[in-house]
C-alpha cells in the first residue's frame, strides 16, 4: 500500500549542462517502473523551473533541497516554498543534515519549514538521522525518536510527509548501517510516528532510507522491511547509476 520512492538530491551541484542528465533519466522510465515506483529528482533551485520542463511525460517529478519557513517577505537570499511550487516543485527536503549543520537548524526550525511546504501544496521530506558519536554511544534511537518529535507535525496526513533516516555518518562517506541496524530504526520511526501523524496516517508513511546507497547495495536496502525507498546523494547525479538504483525496487 505505500508505493516506493526513489528521491534523488543533487545538493550543490549541477549547471544547466547536466540537464542532459535529467533528459536521460526521462528517457529511461518505462510504465513498467512507474508503476512500481514513485521518481523524484530534487536539484539546485536554479535548475527548478527547466528541470520540471524536461520531465514532463516521463513520470519524473522535481523538487528543492530547502524552503524557508515563511511565504513572503524580507528575506534577502531565501527561497519560500509558494516559491519552489511555482516553479514546478511538487516536493522539499527539510531537515538535511548539511542543513541543521552548515546552517544550525534546529527541529523547531525544520518543522516551520515542513509546516510552510506542506501548506504551500507540496510534499515535504523530513530528515533525520544520528552522529557517529551518538549511533557508537548506543543513543542512535532515542536521537532519531527527538528529532522526530520536533521536526514532524502534529496530526499530520501521509501524503504531504516524507520520513529520510540517514545517518549523518553515512552520508556521502560509502559506509552504510547494517540490513539490521536500518531495519531497526525505520521499525522505530514508524512506532514513533504512531503518536505524532494523525490517526492510521503512520503505517501509510513513506520512510527512506538515505547515505551512500548505489546501485550495488540498493536492492538488498531496499528490500528491508519498513523501508520504502531511498534518498540518494552522489549516486544521483548520473542517470545510469540513478535509473539503476530505481530499477532495483
Ligand atoms: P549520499 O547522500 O547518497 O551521497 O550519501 C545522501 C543524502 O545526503 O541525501
Amino acid at each position: 500500500m505505500r508505493k516506493p520512492l526513489i528521491a534523488g538530491n543533487w545538493k550543490m551541484n549541477g549547471l544547466r549542462a547536466d540537464l542532459n542528465e535529467i533528459v536521460a533519466m526521462g528517457k529511461a522510465t518505462s510504465p513498467a517502473l512507474r508503476s512500481r515506483t514513485e521518481l523524484l529528482l530534487c536539484v539546485p533551485a536554479t535548475l527548478l523551473f527547466t528541470s520540471a520542463a524536461v520531465v514532463i511525460g516521463s513520470g519524473i517529478r522535481v523538487g528543492a533541497q530547502d524552503c524557508h519557513a515563511k511565504a513572503s517577505g524580507a528575506h534577502t537570499g531565501d527561497i519560500s516554498a509558494p516559491m519552489l511550487f511555482d516553479a514546478g516543485a511538487s516536493a522539499v527536503i527539510v531537515g538535511h543534515s548539511e542543513r541543521r549543520t552548515d546552517h544550525a537548524e534546529k527541529d523547531a526550525d525544520v518543522l516551520a519549514k515542513a509546516d510552510a511546504a506542506i501548506a504551500a501544496g507540496l510534499t515535504a521530506i523530513i530528515c533525520v538521522g544520528e552522529t557517529k558519536a551518538q549511533r557508537e554511544s548506543g543513543k542512535a534511537l532515542d536521537v532519531v525518536r527527538k528529532q522526530l518529535r520536533g521536526s514532524v507535525p502534529k496530526g499530520g496526513l501521509a501524503a504531504d510527509i516524507v520520513i529520510a533516516y540517514e545517518p549523518v555518518w553515512a552520508i556521502g562517506t560509502g559506509l552504510t548501517p547494517t540490513n539490521a541496524d536500518i531495519a531497526e530504526m525505520h521499525a522505530d520511526i514508524r512506532r514513533t510516528l504512531k503518536s505524532i501523524l494523525a490517526k492510521g496516517e503512520a503505517d501509510k508513511c513513506r520512510l527512506l532510507y538515505g547515505g551512500s546507497v548505489k546501485p550495488s547495495n540498493a536492492a538488498e536496502i531496499l528490500a528491508l522491511e519498513d523501508v520504502d525507498g531511498a534518498l540518494v546523494g552522489g549516486a544521483s547525479l548520473k542517470a545510469t547509476d540513478f535509473m539503476a538504483i530505481a530499477g532495483a525496487v
